[in-house]
This record gives structure tokens, C-alpha cells and sequence, in this order.
């Protein structure tokens, strides 16, 4: 199976973070939808913290009435989440981990922790239509738990790519781990979406692995559009992505 199209994801949340610095309405998460829309976002990813940091429960549900692209759902393996999401109907679930302490999510899900209710959520979800992702480590171990778990997709956790300095032999080693778990997901017939600590710098080459999917990019996006705007800032991204996956 192959997949080719790849597709940015852009993350708002950060949006609300700063919306909540203040405890006002503004920045107006909504009106981030209609920029990053308008700048050549192809879906719309926000995360529901159970904390509700940045996004709350009101953006979910306005957002969902909004939004003229799919829209991604990350949140953690919870009854209360599940319940969210069966009520909202996103096109997509991402299922995280998600630790309180944590600044940003850490780590892959650890598919053996959450025991049988990791399987009871994504069949629920599933039986909704909703399509599920799982962000995972690049481990060919964890990718295959994933495709007995019954997903169809994933998303490849970056960060640790993402962290290695730029151009260094760490940082190649890392572009090559997540190259081969994108490989190894697709022969398995998953589809392989990539996602955390994307930048304008560090993309192309994560964008230019044959049969990446979706790539979710938020706090990048976000903080370039303090100078720029968010449609710019958008577009500029999305122009990064069109030109590695051309190559
Ligand atoms: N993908 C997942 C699953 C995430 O949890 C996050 C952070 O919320 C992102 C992508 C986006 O990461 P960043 O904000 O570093 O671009």
C-alpha cells in the first residue's frame, strides 16, 4: 500500500494559551480556525488537556461547528475524553499520553499500560466512524502492538528528532529512525502521520520521507505568526511541505 499526499495539520492550541494568559476572549481560537483555513491548513488539530490549559470544552464544540476541514481530536485515554469525542464526532482521534506535570506531551503512548481499555476506546471510537491514530515512538515493536490493536493509522512521535541539534549526526540518526518506522507502518498498511516540535527549519526533511502522511505542527506556526500573522505563517509552512515532498 502506498500513501502520497501529504497533508499539514496545524495545532491552535497555543492560541488559547495565550487567550488564557489573560483570562479574556482573545486571541478568539475560532477566529485562528478561518486563518489557518485561508493560509492552506488541510486539517485542524487540537488537543483537549484533561487540565483544559489551552483548549477547553467550548472551543471543541464551536470549533467542530466551524471548521470546513477535518478536524484531529488529540486527547488521553479517558472515559471522560471518550465520551467528548463520541459527542463531538471529529474526523479524527489522536490518542496521547498525557502526564499533569508535563509542559507538552512526552513521550509516546505506552500501548501495554493502558490494558484492555486502550482497545475498548478505540473500538468505540471506531464503531463511530471516527478514525483513530495512536502517537507512538518510531519503534517497529510499538507500531506493530498498534496494528493488532486494530488502528489504521498513526502519528510518529518527532521530538526527539525535533531536540537534536540541527545538521548534527544525532539529529540524522533520529530523521532515520522516524524514515523507518514511516516504512515500517506502511508496509504494515498503517497510514504514518509525524507531529511534535516541527519547525521551519527541521520540516523539509521530515516531509520529504516517501509516504508521510499528515504532519501536525503547532508552537512553530504559532510563534512565527507573532511576526508574520497565522495565515502567512500557514502558508509559509504549507510551502515547505509542497516543495520536500516534490523532491
Ligand atoms: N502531535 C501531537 C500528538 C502533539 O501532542 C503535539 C503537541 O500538542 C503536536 C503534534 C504538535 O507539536 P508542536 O506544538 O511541537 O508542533
Amino acid at each position: 500500500m502506498k500513501f502520497s499526499h501529504q497533508r499539514l495539520g496545524v495545532n491552535i492550541d497555543h492560541v488559547a494559551t495565550v487567550r488564557n494568559a489573560r483570562g479574556t476572549l482573545s486571541p478568539d481560537p475560532l477566529e485562528a480556525c478561518y486563518a489557518v483555513i485561508n493560509g492552506g491548513a488541510e486539517q485542524l488539530t487540537i488537543h483537549l488537556r484533561e487540565d483544559r490549559r489551552h483548549i477547553n470544552d467550548r472551543d471543541v464544540e464551536m470549533i467542530r461547528k466551524i471548521v470546513s476541514v477535518p478536524l484531529n481530536l488529540e486527547m488521553a485515554v479517558t472515559s471522560e475524553m471518550l465520551e467528548i469525542a463520541i459527542r463531538i464526532r471529529p474526523e479524527m482521534v489522536t490518542l496521547v499520553p498525557e502526564k499533569r506535570q508535563e509542559r507538552t506531551t512526552e513521550g509516546g503512548l505506552n500501548l501495554k499500560s493502558q490494558g484492555s481499555f486502550l482497545k475498548e476506546v478505540i473500538d468505540q471510537l471506531k464503531n463511530m466512524e471516527i478514525a483513530v491514530s495512536l502517537f507512538v515512538e518510531p519503534s517497529e515493536k510499538v507500531i506493530s502492538e498498534c496494528a493488532e490493536l486494530g488502528v489504521s493509522m498513526i502519528e510518529i512521535h518527532t521530538g526527539t528528532y525535533a531536540e537534536a541539534a540541527q545538521g548534527s549526526p544525532k539529529q540524522l540518526m533520529e530523521l532515520n529512525r522516524v524514515q523507518n518506522a514511516v516504512e515500517f507502518a506502511t508496509r504494515m498498511g498503517l497510514q504514518a502521520h509525524v507531529g511534535h516540535g516541527l519547525n521551519y527549519v527541521n520540516t523539509a526533511a521530515i516531509a520529504a520521507i516517501p509516504n508521510v502522511c499528515d504532519l501536525n505542527i503547532g508552537h512553530a506556526i504559532v510563534s512565527r505568526a507573532l511576526f508574520v500573522g497565522l495565515e502567512v505563517a500557514v502558508r509559509e509552512m504549507a510551502a515547505i511541505i509542497r516543495r520536500a515532498s516534490k523532491k
